[in-house]
């Protein structure tokens, strides 16, 4: 939810700057803005929409910016509608800054700040920072000093960059929740929210923690706590490429993270087999576990509904998932034993992180399947299990989901074996499914001209059903919110079972259903679910296995995946779910990595 980048160096800030927001634009593309230094002058620039329309309006004004520093911000709006004037960066005074996140109390800062007569441009609770440390400033005459004073009059979620108009030499920086971290070039430094933004310049970052503040001049950097404390803190060389976040030939992010799960998925699966023996290298400590408590939001909660399948069928103990905004603010009662394992690809949504802090204070023992290596939960966290799957980019996840479906398997064989529930036989079976995977995936990759011909026939449909049941469930629930997050139109995930107790009254002929019936011990009932939505008129496309002809002839459309076992059949039926949505978004014209209203990264509740 917003993407910031602050710069300082000897390179032309412009081009750094642009270049970092065009990377992070995943994170809001609502507005975008840029306040850079020329010849001592602090030029600001904004524009309503995508980065894209700041780009030329810079062009247009022929601008040009000779540095040292400057600051850049793409919005995903919470306060103030989209729009020029509520774009950042906001001013006061010398003061310029962007701001990613949520300041609760501002309208009772707002209220202070208009009594001492600041006047207010944009309706946004950022522009209530910005006064807060002109006013400091003018009282203290140092950026830091003032910055150290406004942080503990702040609540509510912020990772903040400032400039000041009178030292273009200074950028001050500080956080409480969203990322904020430090690059560190040759002589030049990046405060950003996400390594990808200066992948191309440097490998080495600080991770700030929560109320630290960091203060970047040409002689170096400084890092502080809200006291003042100076504070040492570790260099992390990050692993991911430049190039991994470029697009690499495909239109979207979002084609390019669906094709590269063969590989993904190999990755994930690597640094746990024990290749020598053929066995999983044992991953956690499971004696005093006696239930599994699963938070996470969106495409991570229905991962997260797939791994309860798994726990309870091969590990055995109780398991329940919540979707993390609900889960903090219930009141939820973990018994002893109860293990936390939070989902998250970005490693940074608030309530994932919220309910993970509720269950810490509660005394449970928190684990984490997450992809971005130093985010905040992979910090909070007891354990942390990476999926391994590289940047993610397209808003709407995908590889990030097989990864961890790929993870969830391997932490439920842990937990069976354990408690002696899985033979070296099973595990050598299931290790040898898990390994084929890569290629399975590739032969579902192969069939996309068919999902791609699913998709166009289902442009004359006005609402989509998917079906499912068992550990399918999850994956109806997921191919519905592909095709709705990317196609706007109204899709529903169901049980199939569930279809009778209400559901079948919406079926008509505007109305097209997907059933998941891939051969496993449900496929029967699933036929007969399917038989009853047909009756009704409505159009059905069925995924099922190899050539079936049973189900090809009770349905309008079938696609097919490889025959595989039932905990691996959702890993490859997602496949032609996400490549469906994918196609038909295209094709009616959608920005498919940049879905209308949304966001990556989802750090605000
Ligand atoms: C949907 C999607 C979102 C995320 C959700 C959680 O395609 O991507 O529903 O899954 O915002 O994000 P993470 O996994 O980063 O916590």
């Amino acid at each position: 939810m917003c993407g910031i980048v602050g710069y300082l160096g000897s390179r032309d800030p412009k081009d750094i700057i642009i270049e970092g927001l065009s990377k992070l634009e995943y994170r809001g593309y609502d507005s975008a803005g840029v306040a850079i230094f020329n010849e001592n002058q602090l030029v600001r620039v904004r524009a309503e929409g995508k980065l894209s329309q700041l780009k030329q309006k810079i062009q247009d004004l022929n601008l040009t910016f000779t540095g040292p520093s400057g600051i850049g911000h793409t919005r995903w709006a919470t306060h103030g509608r989209p729009s020029e004037h509520n774009a950042h960066p906001h001013s006061s005074g010398p003061i310029m800054l962007v701001h990613n996140g949520i300041i609760e109390n501002y309208l009772e800062l707002k209220k202070e700040l208009m009594g001492k007569g600041y006047q207010f441009e944009s309706d946004t609770d950022s522009e209530v920072v910005a006064h807060l440390i002109n006013d400091r400033w003018k009282q203290y005459g140092n950026l830091l000093t003032a910055i150290k004073k406004v942080l503990p009059e702040l609540k509510g979620a912020f990772s903040i960059v400032v400039l000041n108009q009178e030292n273009p030499n200074e950028l001050v920086a500080f956080k409480d929740g969203p990322p904020l971290i430090l690059g560190l070039g040759q002589n030049e430094y990046f405060l950003v929210s996400d390594v990808a933004a200066s992948l191309a310049y440097t490998s080495r970052y600080i991770y700030l923690d929560d109320r630290e503040i960091v203060r970047v001049t040409p002689e170096g950097y400084a890092v502080f706590s809200e006291s003042g404390v100076r504070l040492s803190k570790t260099v992390t060389e990050v692993a991911w490429s430049a190039d991994q976040v470029e697009k690499r030939g495909f239109r979207h992010y979002m084609l390019k993270e669906i094709y590269e799960q063969a590989r993904s998925v190999a990755h994930c699966l690597e640094p746990f087999l024990d290749r020598e023996q053929f066995r999983l290298k044992p991953m956690m400590e499971w004696s005093s576990v006696e239930g599994v408590h699963i938070v996470a939001c969106g495409t991570s909660f229905y991962a997260g509904i797939y791994g309860q399948y798994l726990m309870e069928i091969l590990g055995g103990i109780p398991c329940r998932v919540d979707v993390a905004s609900e889960f903090r603010y219930r009141d939820p009662v973990l018994s002893p034993g109860t293990l936390v394992l939070a989902i998250s690809q970005s490693g940074e949504t608030a309530d994932t992180l919220g309910a993970v802090r509720l269950a810490k204070a509660q005394g449970s023992p928190v684990v984490s399947i997450c992809n971005v290596k130093q985010s905040s939960l992979d910090r909070e966290s007891d354990v942390t299990f990476y999926m391994n799957c590289g940047p993610e980019i397209g808003v709407a996840s995908t590889k990030a989901f097989t990864a961890t479906l790929v993870l969830l398997n391997l932490l439920a064989m842990d937990l069976a074996r354990y408690r002696k529930r899985l033979n070296a036989d099973l595990e050598f079976q299931m290790l040898r499914r898990l390994l084929e995977l890569p290629s399975q995936i590739e032969v579902v990759l192969a069939y996309d001209k068919y999902f791609q011909d699913a998709a166009d026939a289902l442009k004359r449909y006005r609402g989509f059903l998917f079906l499912g049941r068992h550990v399918l469930y999850p994956i109806a629930m997921e191919g519905a919110l592909k095709l709705k997050e990317l196609s706007y139109l109204h899709a529903e995930g169901y049980p199939a079972g569930e279809m009778k107790h209400g559901p079948l009254a919406l079926i008509d002929e505007q109305m097209a259903v997907v059933v998941l019936a891939p051969q496993d011990d449900l496929y029967e009932k699933t036929l007969s679910n399917l038989q009853e939505v047909k009756a009704r008129g409505a159009k059905v496309i069925a995924v099922g296995t190899l050539e079936d002809e049973q189900l090809k002839s009770l349905s309008d459309r079938y696609l097919s995946i490889p025959k595989v076992p039932w905990n691996i059949n959702p890993i490859l039926a997602v496949i032609p779910l996400q490549l469906m949505a994918y196609h038909l978004a295209c094709s009616l014209g959608h920005d498919v990595d940049q879905p209308r209203n949304l966001a990556k990264s989802v750090t605000v509740e």
